[in-house]
């Protein structure tokens, strides 16, 4: 530009802004042969693009901004006393020649690692997790994490995005938490705890939501969701299957995944959460058991009456189970206490929310081994495992008791 603010080179101006027309308005931003992805209802208007202009621009004001070989850019002479570099090169795998203008080729991802093998600067890496990237970085710190993603067209059948397995790789061991934390709870330099990370946003394109179990349950891990949560935030998975759901408190404290499977072998429990899974028995549920009242005569007559219909079955579960002692339902006890206990007025919004988190979900009343043993739909299957306690009293707490043969059954499966 000129003093007078006039472009010396306009062809250049109307290549800048040909490609920035181009990203704006292509599929998923892809510039090797771009074709057309601009979606009037999602997309960013054109009158609206200066609000991005104008702000990256102040933030690039100053900086250095090259288009070299990045062997050049990570080899360089510091500037800074201390130098920390992020790394995100195109996957080993990605189908390179139709999304990016300059291909990586194997013995670039080669160069890379010798590369950074040598650096003397801090970096972090994303990277697909695939298994020749593993041995390639086995000197290094490897986290695996998950991340939705569309670098094509595909869609799976829910119009969802694809799931895709990552790493992100570094030379140096991410920090714990916090020293109360327990095992596994990383923090990503602090600042991606399990509410603020992109990683956990990404779900909400998947049903995200974390809501309470509808029903009261004995041996309910809602109280132990805080310990269990790292757990299945570390292992990168798109099926979940939790045999013996019982209340379901980490079904439903964890974002859905691409399938997902519940199962319990209480025949009336699992058609209670059919009822409540769909949407027009569920609004029937919901009037039944907002109607009602909490009290010892209700109770008793709740349990004297012989539901007909599987709606029947869930109203009648359903009462019981909130106002039963410990939502104990075999041979169930008064146990509503007015001012401790959720108020029939509640019942309905929690059903409502559960029944939302059940959209999609295949739910069964199999014994646990089918659930365990059966194959796969999606490429990694994570399970989360909570039979009766083997010291449980058993035969108080469930309709079915798991005894001591079936706890070494449950050892001997060939997972
Ligand atoms: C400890 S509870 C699960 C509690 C649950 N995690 C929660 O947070 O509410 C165990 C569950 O296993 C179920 N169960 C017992 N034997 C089973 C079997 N053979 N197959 C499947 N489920 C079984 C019981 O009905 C009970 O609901």
């Amino acid at each position: 530009m000129n003093k007078w603010g006039v472009w010396r080179d306009e062809g250049f101006l109307r290549r800048v802004m040909q490609q920035s027309h181009l990203n704006r308005t292509s599929f998923s931003g892809k510039m090797k042969s771009p074709s057309w992805g601009y979606r009037p209802k999602r997309s960013l208007p054109p009158d609206r693009w200066k609000e991005r202009i104008i702000p990256c621009g102040k933030e690039l004001e100053g900086i250095k901004i090259t288009n070299l070989d990045f062997e050049e850019v990570i080899t360089a002479p510091p500037e800074g006393s201390q130098v920390l570099i992020y790394i995100d090169p195109p996957y080993f795998r990605a189908k390179q020649e139709s999304h990016y203008v300059h291909p990586f080729k194997e013995k670039d991802h080669v160069r890379l690692v010798k590369v950074l093998r040598n650096t003397p600067y801090k970096f972090f890496l994303t990277y697909d997790d695939v298994p020749e990237i593993h041995d390639l970085y086995e000197w290094a710190y490897i986290y695996p994490v998950q991340f939705f993603y569309r670098l094509d067209n595909s869609q799976n059948s829910n119009g969802l995005r694809q799931l895709g397995f990552e790493l992100v790789i570094t030379n140096y061991p991410l920090e714990k938490k916090s020293k109360q934390k327990k095992l596994y709870d990383y923090s990503l330099n602090g600042d991606v705890g399990p509410q603020s990370s992109p990683i956990t946003k990404q779900y909400s394109i998947m049903n995200s939501k974390i809501v309470k179990s509808p029903f009261r349950f004995p041996g309910s891990k809602a109280q132990a969701i805080k310990y269990i949560r790292p757990f299945w935030e570390l292992y990168a998975h798109d099926e979940f299957r939790e045999p013996f759901l019982g209340g379901g408190a980490v079904f439903f404290a964890k974002p859905n995944v691409r399938y997902n499977w519940i199962n319990d072998i209480s025949n009336e429990l699992i058609i209670t959460y059919k009822i409540i899974a769909n949407p027009n028995t569920r609004k029937q549920l919901i009037k039944l058991v907002s109607k009602e009242i909490a009290t010892k005569e209700r109770h008793i007559e709740m349990k004297e009456w012989e539901p007909k219909t599987d709606l029947e079955v869930a109203y009648k579960y359903f009462y019981l189970n909130r106002t039963s002692y410990s939502g104990i339902m075999k041979k169930p006890a008064w146990g509503y206490h007015p001012k401790k206990s959720v108020p029939p007025s509640r019942w309905g919004p929690r059903i409502e929310s559960a029944g939302l988190k059940l959209n999609d979900v295949k739910i069964t009343s199999l014994d646990y081994h089918e659930v365990i043993e059966a194959s796969p739909q999606g490429e990694r299957v994570f399970m989360f495992i909570d039979p009766p306690y083997y010291e449980a009293d058993q035969k108080r707490a469930y309709e079915y008791s798991f005894t001591v043969d079936d706890h070494i059954e449950t050892i001997q499966l060939d997972l």
